[in-house]
């Protein structure tokens, strides 16, 4: 069907269902062992409430923002995901093309099926990437890899640190759709900054972490990083408020270090019944409200609708993140699938916008919401 029919994420990702490979599909649709972060991730929306105000002039609503200081058109940014290309040929490229008009973030994973140099190439002036790295058991890996990215500074303005899957979870999908011998990547694995290929068995996943290192702490792996870059870091995969006050404590102690974190479970696919987002932005407004204040918290997870993005605003995230639906735009229809995608996600945050009564991101807080339904879980 033509892409101006579809009119929201899930008609988007039933079109990119039949249009993909099974194996593409297994494994983005996969997650942990029975999904129910990633059922969760979605349903937590449902339960949150808007309190919409009247009698305000919203004739002309904006989601222009700034994120780590930069000027970007939307807090709706793309997750890093690996494998575009399993989707379509247009792959991160074409991922970075799609939203282009709507001036949003991109954040490209370390298991990227393109170069960074071959996505950037697609990328709009002034447009804000970051790189997400797994650091590699073999460091120099890595290092070299985020010596590529330093040269790509008018694209690259942050190395997000994925901390929430030192192994990948059990996805059961995509190691049942066991076809792991098909990968293709453009750039060869060492070049990506990713140790060889593990040998057989195992779906995407598994393989494509193998030589992920496992041993990363906050004594050791912040100092090594600060050593090979001086781009802000981004911690992704924050789940507890415990943790948030720790990397602002660190923040604080290292001015210049971390400039962010993601409240992330990965989409479902590290543990399975980790917190979705929400409810690690709900503990953290209880027990460190203070971390807002010093380091930026975007949040990704579950994503449907406009609305969803604007509550986590209100709650307090500066950016929320979406994996599979840029995924699912691409498998539908190339760069257009993705611009169709993000089409429809800024027109139903602009509505929420209005309906709620808000010309601006800034405005939007948690007079706007009523999270009972969620705090009595
Ligand atoms: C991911 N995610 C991910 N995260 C990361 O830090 N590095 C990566 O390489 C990948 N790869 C990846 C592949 C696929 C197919 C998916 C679906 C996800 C996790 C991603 O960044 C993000 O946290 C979730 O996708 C957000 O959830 P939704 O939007 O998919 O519900």
């Amino acid at each position: 069907p033509p892409l101006h029919t579809l009119l929201n994420l899930d008609e988007i990702e039933a079109v990119a269902r039949t249009q993909v490979s099974k194996k593409c599909w297994a494994y983005y649709f996969s997650a942990g062992d029975d999904l129910f972060s990633k059922y969760y991730n979605g349903a937590v929306f449902r339960n949150i409430l808007l309190r919409p105000r009247v009698f305000v002039d919203c004739t002309a609503a904006t989601t222009v923002t700034t994120l780590l200081g930069h000027k970007v058109g939307t807090p709706l940014y793309v997750s890093p995901a690996a494998m575009a290309r399993l989707a379509h040929p247009d792959g991160e490229a074409g991922i970075a093309k799609g939203i282009s008009r709507f001036g949003a973030m991109q954040l490209v994973s370390n298991n990227a099926s393109q170069t960074p140099e071959q996505i950037v190439a697609e990328a709009a002036p002034g447009a804000v990437f970051g790189w997400q790295l797994y650091v590699q058991t073999t460091r120099a890996k890595s290092e070299a890899m985020l010596a590529r990215i330093n040269k790509l500074r008018d694209h690259f303005k942050c190395i997000v640190l994925t901390l929430d899957a030192p192994v990948p979870g059990k996805r059961e999908h995509d190691e049942k759709s066991n076809l792991e011998s098909q990968i293709t990547v453009d750039s060869a694995s060492n070049e990506k900054g990713t140790d060889e290929k593990k040998p057989g068995g195992g779906g995407v996943g598994q393989q494509l972490f193998w030589g992920t290192a496992a041993d990363l702490t906050w004594e050791t792996t912040l100092p090594w990083l600060a050593q090979h870059t001086d781009l802000p870091i981004v911690l992704k995969g924050v789940q507890t408020h415990e943790d948030a006050y720790l990397a602002a404590q660190y923040a604080r102690k290292h001015p210049g270090s971390i400039g962010a974190i993601i409240l992330s479970n990965h989409g479902g696919r590290a543990l399975d019944t980790a917190p979705p987002a929400v409810h690690t932005l709900l503990e953290m407004r209880k027990y460190c409200p203070e971390v807002f204040d010093t380091i930026e918290v975007w949040i990704d997870g579950g994503i449907r609708r406009g609305t969803d993005v604007i509550k986590a605003l209100c709650l307090g995230a500066k950016a929320v993140g979406v994996g599979r639906a840029a995924l699912w735009g691409l498998g539908a229809g190339g760069w257009k699938g993705v611009d169709r995608t993000f089409e429809i996600l800024q027109g139903e945050m602009d509505t929420c916008m209005k309906l709620l009564g808000v010309k601006e991101v800034s405005e939007l807080g948690p007079r706007f919401i009523n999270s009972r339904m969620v705090e009595r879980d």
